[in-house]
């Protein structure tokens, strides 16, 4: 059988998997979440933790990290289920991100899920992290109407900058992505600079508040270029230079100020640019712009974002901000879709119980799931 990759966005069969709500569970980077979805995608219960023992290193410790979802997962999915009033028995699956990500947080995050899968005999289901990330958009109340494919996203976060056409569950084209720096990256690396704390993108942020966006002229790194490929070293790199000058002395707030605006005015102008030319790039034309990752949270982009969209007559989505960054919510929509598109093309409910955690999982192979049950049929 070849599965149907045509008119994806009629689903008319049952809700028939899974057989009950979901819990899912994050633990990729430094947040340790769990949530409880019914099988309609509706939140039942929701619980993050992100972890503070990083900030005193300035970014994210991956063995701290393993270990700190090791001694907190067991007890926040106990508190998870018991927010949702439902008792575990009640559940129809598990779901986890089993990557990409830190692979010591994702291999504890899978066996935890995979064992709770296993004694309660119901499903394993794996998630890839950017595809839970892609799909968040489309939780039943995030946007008014529903989102429809295809999309273009733009996931902008400490770890991922890139943009993806989101044209069905399973399935997503790169269009291009950051050939050094992740925008959050950037962020944090320059507010490190300017003396601000960890993560630096919020801190930044609100000192830019009182700064002139125009007092420098940073660089547009590969503004106008083909494609939609990113680079922000060299915008880092202009900044520090600012900063010599002034050696071991104090940077005048006024200055850190004027250079948080302008390095900050200069991300959002080539993510701009960056993405208009993905729309360029997507045909059929996208139903709707989509912003997802904690940099999505930050009003100046939010602002070219919204432009942009209205510029091509679509709507500009980013969900609320406890979606935008790492949350199990997502992990349990997506686990939701893949069942509901399974369904869709005829294929039993999966179970992954035999899917490895994996630092990197490109996108490009998730179509490989449906793929290859189909054969098998
Ligand atoms: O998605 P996220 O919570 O975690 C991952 O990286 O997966 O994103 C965190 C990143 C950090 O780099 C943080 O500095 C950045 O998002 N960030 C922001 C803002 N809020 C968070 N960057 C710019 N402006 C913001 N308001
Ligand atoms: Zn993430």
């Amino acid at each position: 059988m070849t599965p149907d990759r045509t008119d994806r966005n009629v689903f008319d069969g049952e809700l028939l998997y899974p057989m009950g709500p979901i819990l899912a569970i994050e633990s990729s980077c430094d947040e340790t979440a769990c949530a409880i979805l019914s099988a309609e995608g509706e939140v039942l219960a929701e619980k993050v933790i992100s972890q503070e023992a990083h900030a005193a290193f300035g970014g994210v410790v991956p063995e701290i990290a393993a270990r700190a979802h090791l001694a907190l997962l067991p007890d926040l999915a106990r508190k998870t289920v018991e927010a949702s009033g439902l008792a575990l028995h009640d559940l129809g699956a598990v779901a986890a991100s089993t990557g990409p990500g830190l692979i010591g947080g994702l291999i504890v995050g899978a066996n935890f899920g995979k064992g709770l899968a296993m004694a309660l005999g119901k499903p394993f289901i794996a998630v890839n992290h950017i595809e839970a990330h892609a799909l968040s958009a489309r939780l039943p109340g995030v946007s008014k109407k529903n989102i429809s494919f295809p999309f273009l996203l733009l996931l902008v976060s400490g770890g991922h900058c890139q943009c993806l056409a989101v044209e069905g569950v399973g399935d997503y084209r790169r269009l291009g992505g950051t050939i050094d720096d992740a925008a959050g990256e950037a962020f944090d690396k320059v507010a490190k600079m300017l003396g601000l704390g960890w993560p630096g993108g919020p801190q930044l942020e609100a000192l830019a508040k009182e700064g002139n966006p125009a007092a420098f002229a940073f660089p547009r790194p590969l503004k106008g270029r083909a494609g939609c490929d990113f680079s922000f070293s060299g915008l880092k790199t202009a900044l520090a230079r600012q900063i010599e000058p002034y050696g071991s002395t104090a940077l005048p707030r006024s200055v850190a100020a004027d250079l948080s605006a302008s390095f900050q005015q200069a991300v959002a102008d080539v993510i701009e640019d960056r993405v208009r030319h993905a729309f360029a790039m997507m045909e059929p034309p996208p139903t709707t712009l989509v912003a997802a990752g904690g940099v999505a949270a930050n009003g100046v982009l939010r602002t070219s974002l919204t432009r942009i969209a209205a510029e091509h007559g679509v709507p500009f989505v980013a969900p609320p901000l406890r979606l935008c960054t790492d949350n199990a919510v997502m992990v349990g929509w997506a686990a939701l879709e893949v069942c509901r598109e399974a369904r869709r093309l005829g294929l039993p409910m999966p179970d992954d119980r035999a899917v490895r955690p994996r630092p990197r999982w490109p996108l490009s192979d998730m179509w490989e799931r449906f793929a290859m049950e189909s054969e098998s049929l």
